[in-house]
């Protein structure tokens, strides 16, 4: 995957394959541990999250040490090849682990579980336990099952699960940012994509439940939220009779959450372009503590190719939100998605992404060639024709492209005064902290005395890399 740069961590590279520890202690214990491995998106590493409250439930403690687990989940995706290549590679190795300690227990939840099913059990003979994303309740019993000797599947998807009861349990976490799904599931159908057909129908959680785990972070001394959905923009939740029906929609929702505090800050993933309201623009530009910062996938610039990808919005209309974004929101950051060689894609409509690049000047971007994946609409309706080289190369071309425009957002920083939530030390060195902007740029300065991670400092910003602001305490 070509991931340039990392600002939201919606799909973090540097995380893929990390395991989770769970941060509280369990009240029960069974004196049995889990081990959670996760791939994917932030929603993928939410619901480990949610897979470990509801097994601490049943008395399991979590480790980070596989070899020492008596149970080993991983938490899949599906969205790419070789997201499920490097899922197969892991497989191979807990192999090892099994041979040694065969009472293990071996799982494999999320996306990849969902779209193969009880395959799985047949393609990879060490795996006991197949679970998708809507099924997570049912884990003790399936535990239970493999316990018994038998192998376990359960990939129901559901129209109504949202776990919005499920106590949330942070895991890895540094007590600051934290994650909130808001949704689950996807209506769109973008002809391109696995995710409607791994993670079911699109369905929102109850607003109260939302903004009482915001509230219980706040007071437990979190200070920003990322708000989570493959399309938050959709989001709907109605409660009451015909006559008296509420409705809550995205804006409110962002609106209720930015109330709980103004030390709060808000963020949200991710935006489509076809349903982005200019009132969720003015609900942003209302709040100070709503990060000015919109991920607004384009996927191509070219409106044949947007029609092929079933995106239903064409480059004028997507123009047209920049520039109502620019207009509501000034200094707002954008960050797209990018997919190059699509089906049937020419070169001249490749060129019609690179100045759709040029136009909005994006601040960060995550690029990838296309992949197939099969039971698609693109899969079962187009050829995937684009030859490789020819991928890499509008590939590489829009990564260079977007180097450039990301280290000309970053330098026009310069000389500004940035309010940054400090996240902890940087990652090159203990002298220095770092944090994020309200533009979702990472920002180092020098540790000092009178502040600390999970405060806010000003920073004057004096020189820049791609992906770096640094600066000085002011
Ligand atoms: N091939 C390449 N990229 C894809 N994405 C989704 N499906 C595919 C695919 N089949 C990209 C899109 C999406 C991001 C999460 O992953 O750009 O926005
Ligand atoms: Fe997340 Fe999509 Fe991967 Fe599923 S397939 S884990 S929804 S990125």
């Amino acid at each position: 995957m070509m991931d340039l740069l990392i600002p939201d961590k919606t799909h973090d590279e540097s995380r893929q394959g990390e395991a989770l520890m769970l941060n509280a202690e369990t009240a029960k214990n069974n004196g049995r541990k889990l081990y959670i491995e996760s791939y994917g998106c932030a929603m993928n590493f939410s619901d480990s999250e949610i897979v470990a409250s509801i097994l601490a439930e049943s008395g399991f403690e979590t480790t980070t040490d596989h070899t020492s687990a008596d149970v080993i989940f991983i938490n899949t995706c599906s969205i790419r090849e070789n997201a499920e290549q490097r899922v197969r590679n892991r497989l191979k190795e807990f192999t090892v682990t099994k041979v040694k300690n065969p009472g293990l227990v071996v799982g494999v939840l999320g996306c990849m579980a969902e779209r193969l099913k009880s395959k799985f059990l047949e393609e990879e003979k060490l795996v006991d336990v197949v679970v998708g994303p809507d099924a997570y309740r049912d884990l003790p019993n399936l535990i239970d099952q493999v316990d018994s000797g038998q192998k376990a599947v359960n990939v129901l998807l559901s129209r109504e699960e949202t776990y919005a009861d499920i106590s949330p349990v942070r895991l890895n976490s540094n007590g600051i940012n934290a994650f909130v799904s808001i949704m689950r599931g996807c209506d769109n159908m973008c002809s391109f994509c696995v995710v409607p057909f791994t993670r079911g129908r699109e369905r929102s959680r109850d607003p109260l439940s939302i903004e009482a785990e915001c509230r219980d972070l706040f007071d437990r001394g979190y200070r920003e939220v990322t708000l989570l959905g493959q399309n938050v923009d959709s989001y709907k939740y109605s409660t009451g009779e015909d006559d008296n029906k509420i409705t809550t929609n995205f804006a409110d929702l962002l609106e209720l959450v930015a109330l709980i505090n103004p030390d709060l800050r808000v963020r949200f993933s991710t935006s489509h372009p076809k349903d982005i309201t200019d009132d969720v623009l003015y609900t942003i530009n209302k709040y100070d503590n709503i990060c000015n910062y919109i991920h607004l996938p384009v996927q191509s610039g070219n409106s044949r190719v947007l029609e092929l990808m079933n995106r239903t919005y064409d480059r004028e209309w997507y123009i047209n939100r920049i520039d109502a974004i620019r207009r509501i929101i000034p200094d707002c950051a954008i960050s797209t998605d990018v997919i190059t060689g699509f089906c049937s894609e020419t070169e001249e409509e490749h060129k019609d992404t690179v100045s759709m690049m040029d136009y909005v000047k994006y601040d960060f971007a995550y690029m990838f060639k296309y992949s197939e994946r099969p039971g698609t609409l693109a899969a079962k309706r187009y050829a995937d024709d684009i030859p490789e080289d020819v991928k890499q190369k509008r590939l590489t071309e829009i990564v260079a492209k977007q180097q450039e425009y990301s280290f000309y957002r970053m330098q026009s920083r310069i000389g500004k005064v940035e309010r940054v939530l400090i996240e902890g030390f940087s990652k090159k060195s203990d002298k220095d902290y770092a944090g994020r902007s309200d533009q979702n740029a990472m920002v180092i300065f020098p540790v000092g005395e009178g502040y600390k991670p999970g405060e806010y400092v000003n920073v004057l910003v004096e020189r820049s890399t791609t992906a770096t602001l640094i600066g000085k305490v002011v």
